[in-house]
């Protein structure tokens, strides 16, 4: 079967059985209120968790800038001193019992919300996938709704054929994603495009990068499948307690006619990449599973000297995390 692995994390825990029961028609509502209708059907509606990476961890750290970050950018964050952060490392899919290790919990995630030293907060929204699967908020919907539509028993071509016939990225975007020894030894990436401003008004496209400072340590999938269900959830409390985890905190620059719309479309490695600074993560919050209800990351709370660039996706992540927060708040 013609199945992305991005498309297969999407069906994730049963999801397929469901789909195949109760095709989704989500007509109604913004595309953000269609994308959660989708996703709360592939993946069953769970009060209080989110509609995609509903499975997480809530940990605490510190990030300290370089002055390479200060050059590129006028933002306080790069200024110093360090600053507190909270991360929340989570499993794709809105399916919060998800084993850490299977297929389908790729793209593993990570949020960030910095503390700034004027009491403001930054956010930032990552994940392992080295590129998106589509480009826009619509077409993100419609692989959803595909893939809902093409459980074992339908017609060929499946809607999820036919959709990745015209979406090439959608077939090997999945790929890039796999399974890591801890949530602390892979590389998460921004997919979207931002921009730097600096103290003269210079922009300069960028893409975020945060790179594990032991390096990647990633398990072939038959071994990521055999491990504890919380292998990953439950380690990161205890590993950073003997000693904190750090990552690279990285840009990566992109040049004149680098495509900035379309996080389907990875710039080149030749590209420059600069360091911006160190995460260090120190300890697990004493109640994630608490802490983790009131956090919001909006891949849109920047600051002044990092902007969204014209990528589409960044706005639609937004309407779409705003539908799924005001669920789980309900
Ligand atoms: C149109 C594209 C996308 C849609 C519709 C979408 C949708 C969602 C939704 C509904 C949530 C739950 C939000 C909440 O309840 O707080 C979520 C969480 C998340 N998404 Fe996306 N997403 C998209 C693209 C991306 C991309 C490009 C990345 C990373 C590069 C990403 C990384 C994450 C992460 C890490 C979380 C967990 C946030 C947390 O820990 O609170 N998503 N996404």
């Amino acid at each position: 079967m013609l199945l992305s692995r991005y498309a297969q994390a999407l069906l994730a825990g049963g999801a397929l059985a469901l789909v195949m029961a109760t095709p989704v028609v989500a007509q109604d509502g913004s595309t953000a209120e269609q994308t959660i209708d989708v996703m709360n059907t592939l993946f069953g509606k769970h009060p209080g968790k989110r509609a995609n990476h509903a499975k997480g961890v809530v940990a605490e750290g510190s990030f300290t800038p370089t002055s390479e970050a200060a050059a590129l950018s006028k933002a306080s964050l790069f200024k110093g001193p360090a600053v507190p952060v909270t991360v929340r490392f989570s499993d794709a899919t809105g399916v919060p019992t998800i084993a850490d290790g299977a297929a389908n919990a790729n793209p593993h995630g990570m949020a960030l919300k910095f503390k700034l030293g004027d009491g403001s907060e930054m956010d930032v929204v990552v994940n392992s996938l080295a590129y998106f699967p589509v480009a826009t908020g619509e077409e993100f919907r419609d692989l959803l709704k595909a893939v809902s539509e093409s459980g074992p028993n339908a017609a060929k071509p499946t809607s999820l054929e036919r959709f990745v016939a015209t979406h090439p990225a959608a077939a090997t975007a999945g790929a890039t994603a796999k399974s890591p020894t801890s949530l602390a030894r892979q590389t998460y990436n921004g997919v979207n495009a931002f921009v730097f401003v600096d103290k003269d008004g210079k922009r300069q496209p960028f893409r975020f990068r945060f790179v594990p400072a032991e390096g990647e340590e990633i398990l072939p999938a038959a071994d990521a499948a055999k491990r504890d269900p919380n292998y990953l959830m439950s380690e990161i409390g205890p590993r950073v307690a003997k000693e904190p985890a750090r990552f690279k905190v990285q840009a990566q620059l992109a040049e004149a006619g680098d495509p900035t719309n379309d996080a389907t479309k990875p710039w080149p490695n030749s590209r420059k990449v600069v360091d911006l600074g160190i995460l260090t993560i120190s300890k697990a919050v004493p109640d994630s599973a608490e802490a983790e209800k009131a956090l919001l990351f909006m891949p849109n709370a920047l600051t002044d000297g990092i902007e969204v660039s014209d990528d589409p996706l960044i706005d639609a992540r937004v309407q779409a995390y705003a539908v799924s927060y005001g669920r789980r708040s309900q």
